[in-house]
């Protein structure tokens, strides 16, 4: 009688645990943020060859399809949560539609509009958003969608008469949310040309072997990048500034010590009245030849 009772009792408490189990599953699922080293999927608007215009389904839903895939990884462009690296993304054959989609983007007739999940989607979304592109924008609100974070990659370069130039370095920025706000979360992206090197001269079948430099940041903030004149006072310009007043303040006190101090006790015994008159000068003096000391620190290196 005992037996079976704990036996009931532990089916019971079996099937309490799976239960809780599967639904703490399930809920937190959505609103789990990305890991670090996770995966993030990069798909775009599709556009028609002949206008560029955005493409939309029966229901007026934008449609966005997987970004084209990379020879090297032989997948889609993937951006990876929370580690700065470079990508290369060499896309292998460009076809007739699509050099002519790179036309309207080089030109700035459309933009090349890409998207990435905010947060991790479900593995069902996942799996169509790598296989035959999303069609819907959950709510319909297009870019404004909370679940998918727009990121406009500004491809720049040249429109010849039979040939393209596109400069393929681009620089990537990635703003997640506050690590105390909202995990794992992305905030902002952008994508855009450097123009460093020469452009890539590109035909119909060439390959685009496209660069990314992927930088990320752990708030909204961007942090200032620049040192120069207008720059903020940085690190080493305060360490620069603090070493030249001690040292400033250590030749006056050997000056004051060795040579004005000597000087004023000599002239003390002779003549009172202007060896105190010939010493304050000199004391005066000093102040000045201190600030110019301090202020050359700072002009010089800001
Ligand atoms: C993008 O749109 C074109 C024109 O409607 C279509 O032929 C093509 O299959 C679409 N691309 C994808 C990957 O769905
Ligand atoms: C990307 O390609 C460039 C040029 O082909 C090469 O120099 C660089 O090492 C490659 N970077 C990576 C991370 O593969
Ligand atoms: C892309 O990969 C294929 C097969 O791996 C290879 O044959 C081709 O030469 C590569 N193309 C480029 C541009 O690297």
């Amino acid at each position: 009688m005992v037996g079976r009772f704990s036996v009931l009792v532990r089916i019971c408490f079996a099937f309490y645990a799976s239960l809780a189990a599967a639904k703490a599953a399930q809920e937190p699922l959505l609103q789990q943020g990305y890991r670090v080293g996770e995966k993030i999927p990069v798909s775009c608007l599709n556009r028609t060859i002949d206008t560029g215009e955005h493409i939309t389904d029966a229901t007026g839903q934008l449609s966005y399809i997987p970004f084209p895939t990379c020879n090297e990884t032989g997948r889609p462009l993937e951006l990876v949560f929370g580690v700065e690296k470079d990508i290369n993304c060499t896309i292998d054959f460009i076809d007739d539609p699509f050099f002519h989609l790179l036309e309207f983007y080089v030109h700035n007739d459309a933009p090349l509009t890409c998207r990435i999940p905010t947060k991790p989607l479900p593995p069902s979304a996942l799996k169509d958003e790598f296989e035959k592109g999303t069609k819907d924008d959950t709510d319909g609100q297009g870019s404004l969608s909370e679940v998918y974070t727009p990121m406009v990659v500004a491809l720049a370069g040249t429109l010849q008469l039979s040939h393209l130039h596109v400069a393929t370095s681009m620089n990537v920025l990635v703003h997640a949310a506050p690590k105390s706000v909202s995990p794992g979360t992305i905030a902002a992206a952008t994508a855009y040309s450097i123009s460093r090197e020469p452009p890539t001269r590109i035909v119909i079948g060439d390959p685009l072997p496209l660069q990314f430099s992927v930088r990320w940041y752990p708030n909204t903030q961007l942090p200032s990048g620049w040192t120069g004149v207008g720059g903020h006072l940085t690190f080493s310009t305060l360490v620069y500034c603090v070493i030249s007043a001690l040292a400033s303040a250590a030749i006056c006190v050997a000056y004051f010590r060795g040579v004005e101090l000597p000087r004023r006790l000599k002239s003390h015994g002779k003549d009172r009245l202007g060896g105190m008159e010939r010493g304050g000068l000199g004391g005066y003096g000093l102040g000045p030849g201190m600030g110019n000391g301090y202020g050359y620190g700072i002009g010089k290196r800001d």
